[in-house]
């Protein structure tokens, strides 16, 4: 038996009011079809962000004139491309995914958007690919945007932390899920990790956090964002 933990209240208004401010506040944008459409096409599951919540990333990026970003969660490059349009010519970002194929039909719509020279998109478990960066010294990263398996969000956290260093800013996708994270109780892995990710940013001395619901064409579900405040 699934025991439902929170109605979901799907207004039909939400749709509605993400067109018309996304009327208003995006331009037509043909690399980002471009991506949505290829990333259908090729069969990738349609979680990306929403595109409001793509330009407020990009947005955040620029407020702090990120230079270097870490995207840990590529699906098809659709944040990715959001995120790397903030950045300067020179300015780099790193993106993480497991599945190799997304990460060639993200590889393809970089490219598309004119954004291969700045992008690097890597394979392999983040667990593994995320040490590898530290010994490379590759950080410390301006921006940390976290938006892979939920289970993992925890160590993601840990890690964004560790590769960032003071006025950084790291933003976490889907840490609301519908209220599924008022579930103290839960045994599903995806619930746990996300109430491990709010008790541990919670307890951190290193950073100040807070996080936002957010309803649309994704439903009801929030974004967190924490400032590393001190040296880490
Ligand atoms: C899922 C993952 C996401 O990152 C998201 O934004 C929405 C849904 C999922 O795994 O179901
Ligand atoms: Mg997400």
């Amino acid at each position: 038996m699934t025991i439902k933990i929170w109605d979901r209240t799907q207004d039909a208004n939400w749709d509605a009011i993400d067109e018309y401010i996304a009327g208003n506040f995006l331009k037509d944008d043909p690399a980002l079809e471009a991506a949505l459409e290829a990333s259908k096409k090729a069969g990738l599951p349609p979680i990306h962000v929403a595109p409001l919540q793509g330009k407020l990333l990009m947005l955040l990026a620029m407020a702090i004139g990120a230079r270097k970003i870490l995207e840990i969660g590529t699906l098809g490059g659709y944040s990715t491309i959001w995120l790397a349009r903030a950045l300067p010519e020179d300015g780099r970002l790193i993106t993480l995914d497991a599945n190799a194929d997304y990460a060639e039909v993200a590889r393809a719509n970089i490219t598309i958007a004119g954004l291969a020279g700045r992008v690097e998109v890597r394979v392999g478990n983040a667990l593994e690919t995320l040490p590898q960066l530290e010994t490379e010294s590759a950080g410390p990263f301006d921006l940390v945007f976290i938006d892979a398996d939920k289970p993992s969000t925890p160590q993601y956290y840990d890690w964004a932390v560790r590769l960032s260093r003071r006025g950084s800013l790291i933003v976490v996708d889907n840490v609301v899920r519908e209220g599924a994270i008022l579930a103290a109780q839960s045994d599903n892995p995806h619930v746990r990790g996300l109430r491990e990710f709010y008790a541990r940013a919670g307890a951190d001395p290193r950073v100040s956090a807070t996080a936002l619901q957010t309803v649309g064409n994704k439903g009801h579900d929030g974004l967190a964002i924490v400032l590393v405040i001190s040296e880490p």
